[in-house]
C-alpha cells in the first residue's frame, strides 16, 4: 500500500557507478517487498501494485541475480497489456546493466507466450521474460504479470522460482543503464551499452514452426473447399498470429479472425476463452448457417477454446480427442511417446493412452511440470482442464497450435466437431466434467477448507455420501520422474466407487483472496447415457463434494461463483 510505496520511494538513488569505458550503470538502493512470491505462473498482481516505485525493478533484479545471464541471450515480450511498454523498457535497461549479450524483443514489445517459448528455442537463448497476466483483464485497473522462462522455453522450475522469491526478500539495490526509451517499432539491432537489442517480427518464428508441424497445403485446400471457421482473438495477443496463419497463409476469408487487434485493456473484456467470456462466439456458432468450427485464445495466446455448432468442447475432452487423432498431423504421424495431464484434468486422456499402449503421466497443476517430461521425451502431448493443450514443439501451452490440430482433425475426418466428440465418447466412454469455483473467499477460509479436508482423509474411505461411496482419498504429491524433485500438497483427491472423483485445491493464480476450485467428474461407459446435461450427470458428485468439504460452513458461500 501507500506506506510501502513511501518506504521504497524514500530509499532513492545511490548514484552512478562507472564500469569500463562506456558502460554507465546506475545503482539504485531499494528495500524488499514482502509480496513477490511467484504463483502458478510467475508474479501476477493488480496493476496499481506493480506501479509502486521499484516494484518491477526489484522483481526483475531478482530474476537477473538468480538466472545469471551475463554474456547470454534473453528473449523478452508480452501480450501488449497496460504496463507492457513501460516494463519492457525497464527490463532492457536492467538486462544491459546485468551484462546480457543480446536481448531479442518482439516488435512493439509483443510476443505471445508460446511465441516466446518458440523464440527461446529457435535462438538458443538462455531464458525469457514474459509480460502477461494471461486471461486476467488488463488496463489500469486490471492485472499485470512477469514470468521467467528457462532455456528449454518453458516456465522456470519451482526451485528457480523459489530462489527468485528469496532474492526479492533480501534485495538492497538494483542496477540499470539509463537512457531514453528504445524505439521498439522498428525491426533490427541497436545497442544499449554493450548489449545488442534485436527487435524481431513477433509472428515469423512462430508461423514457421507451425508450418513444420501441420500440412498447410492440405488445410488451405480444406478451407478453399468451403469449410468455414471463426477465431476470436479477444482483442488480445493472438490477433496478428491468427491473421497471419488462418487468413494470410491458409486463405480463410477476411473477417475469420474476430477482435484481431490487440488492445492494452482488451477492449475492457476478460480475455478468457471460456463459455462465460466467449459467449458471442458460442452464440454465433449456435445460429443457423453458422461456420462449423469456432475457437478462441486468451490474453497471451496459450489457452484455447474449441466450439462446434451448439456445443463447447471441454478442455479435458479436447486433450483426449487430440491424443486419439494426433497421428493425422504430419509431425505426430509416427505416434506419441506418451501423454500427460495435470491431476485435476479429467481422466479421459488416460483411457486414450491405455488404448494406444503409451504412458500417461499425472502432474500437479502448472505447465512447468510438463517441461521435464517433454525434455526427456517421455511425452509428446500434454494438457490441462484450465484450457491448455500443447506438445513438444514448445514448452508452453499453445492456443493456435490447438486450433490447427482441431482443424487438421476436422479436415482429415470430414466430420463435425459434435460427431467427432460423440464418436470419441462411444469408443472410450465419457468423463463428465465440471469445475466449481468459489472466488475471492478470505484467504483463511480457503485454507480452512483444504486443512479441514486434509484432517478428514483417513476416515473417508467407506463413507457413504448422497448415494456415493468413497473408495479412496489422499492429498496429491508428485515426484518428478526425471529429476526426482518432490512437490507436496498439490490438491485433495476423493475417489468414489461409482467411477466419480472430486478434487479440491486453491488457485495459484488469483490476485486477491483465495479461490477454491472443486473439480468434479464421473465416468459413463454407456453410449445411451453420454448425452446428459453435465450438471445433471454430476449432481450427486457435486453434492457429495459440498457435504464432505463443508464449504458453506467454512466460507459462508452457498454455491460457487463460477461453474466452468
Ligand atoms: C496458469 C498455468 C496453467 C495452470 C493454470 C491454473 O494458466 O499456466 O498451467 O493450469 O494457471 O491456475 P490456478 O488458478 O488453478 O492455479
Ligand atoms: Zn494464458
Amino acid at each position: 500500500g501507500a506506506a510501502r510505496a513511501l518506504r521504497a520511494g524514500a530509499a532513492g538513488a545511490a548514484g552512478l557507478v562507472r564500469r569500463g569505458e562506456r558502460l554507465l550503470i546506475t545503482k539504485v538502493a531499494t528495500t524488499p517487498f514482502k509480496d513477490q512470491r511467484p504463483g502458478t505462473s510467475g508474479l501476477r498482481k493488480a496493476v496499481p501494485v506493480y506501479q509502486q516505485p521499484h516494484y518491477i525493478e526489484n522483481f526483475v533484479q531478482a530474476i537477473l541475480d538468480v538466472a545469471d545471464l551475463r554474456g547470454k541471450t534473453l528473449v523478452v515480450g508480452g501480450d501488449g497489456r497496460f504496463l507492457n511498454d513501460h516494463a519492457i523498457q525497464i527490463i532492457l535497461q536492467m538486462a544491459a546493466a546485468a551484462g546480457i549479450a543480446r536481448i531479442v524483443v518482439g516488435r512493439d514489445g509483443i510476443l505471445s507466450t508460446p511465441a516466446v517459448s518458440a523464440v527461446i528455442r529457435a535462438r538458443g537463448a538462455a531464458g525469457g521474460i514474459v509480460l502477461s497476466a494471461s486471461h486476467n483483464p488488463g488496463g489500469p485497473e486490471g492485472d499485470f504479470g512477469i514470468k521467467y522462462n528457462a532455456a528449454n522455453g518453458g516456465p522456470a522450475p519451482e526451485s528457480v522460482m523459489q530462489a527468485i522469491y528469496e532474492r526479492t526478500l533480501a534485495i538492497e539495490s538494483y542496477s540499470l543503464v539509463q537512457g531514453p526509451d528504445l524505439d521498439l517499432a522498428r525491426l533490427g539491432e541497436t545497442k544499449l551499452a554493450d548489449t545488442v537489442v534485436e527487435v524481431v517480427d513477433p509472428v515469423e518464428t512462430y508461423v514457421a514452426l507451425m508450418e513444420t508441424l501441420f500440412d498447410f497445403g492440405r488445410l488451405k485446400a480444406f478451407l478453399a473447399s468451403g469449410f468455414r471457421m471463426r477465431f476470436d482473438a479477444m482483442s488480445a495477443v493472438t490477433g496478428p498470429y491468427a491473421k497471419a496463419i488462418f487468413e494470410d497463409r491458409l486463405g480463410a476469408p477476411a473477417g475469420t479472425v474476430l477482435n484481431g487487434k490487440p488492445l492494452p485493456d482488451f477492449g475492457g473484456h476478460h480475455p478468457d476463452p471460456n463459455p462465460v467470456h466467449a459467449v458471442e462466439l458460442i452464440r454465433e456458432l449456435a445460429s443457423p448457417g453458422a461456420p462449423g468450427f469456432g475457437a478462441a485464445s486468451d490474453g497471451d495466446g496459450d489457452r484455447n477454446l474449441i466450439v462446434g455448432n451448439g456445443l463447447v468442447v471441454a478442455p479435458s475432452d479436447s486433450l483426449a480427442v487430440i491424443a486419439a487423432n494426433a497421428h493425422l498431423a504430419p509431425a505426430y504421424a509416427g505416434g506419441l511417446a506418451g501423454v500427460a495431464r495435470s491431476m485435476p484434468t479429467s481422466r479421459a486422456v488416460d483411457r486414450v493412452a491405455e488404448r494406444l499402449g503409451i504412458r500417461s503421466y499425472e502432474t500437479p497443476t502448472g505447465w512447468k511440470f510438463f517441461g521435464n517430461l517433454l525434455d526427456a521425451d517421455r511425452i509428446t502431448l500434454c494438457g490441462e482442464e484450465s484450457a491448455g493443450t500443447g506438445s513438444n514443439h514448445v514448452r508452453e501451452k499453445d492456443g493456435i497450435w490447438a486450433v490447427l490440430m482441431w482443424l487438421t482433425i476436422l479436415a482429415e475426418r470430414g466430420e463435425s466437431v459434435g460427431e467427432i466428440l460423440r464418436q470419441h465418447w462411444a469408443t472410450f466412454g465419457r468423463d463428465y466434467y465440471a469445475r466449481h469455483d468459489y472466488e475471492e473467499v478470505p484467504t483463511e477460509a480457503g485454507e480452512a477448507v483444504i486443512n479441514g479436508l486434509r484432517g478428514l482423509l483417513p476416515g473417508l474411505p467407506g463413507r457413504k455420501v448422497g448415494g456415493l461411496t468413497v473408495a479412496a482419498a489422499d492429498e496429491f504429491a508428485y515426484t518428478d520422474p526425471v529429476d526426482g524433485s518432490v512437490s507436496q500438497r498439490q490438491g485433495i483427491r476423493i475417489f468414489f466407487e461409482e467411477g466419480a472423483r472430486a478434487v479440491f485445491r486453491l488457485s495459484g493464480t488469483g490476485t486477491s483472496g483465495a479461490t477454491i476450485r472443486v473439480y468434479l467428474e464421473r465416468y459413463e461407459a454407456d453410449p445411451s447415457r453420454q448425452n446428459l446435461d453435465s450438471g445433471e450427470a454430476l449432481a450427486a458428485v457435486a453434492a457429495a463434494a459440498r457435504e464432505i468439504a463443508d464449504i458453506q460452513g467454512k466460507t459462508g458461500r452457498a454455491g460457487p461463483t463460477v461453474i466452468a
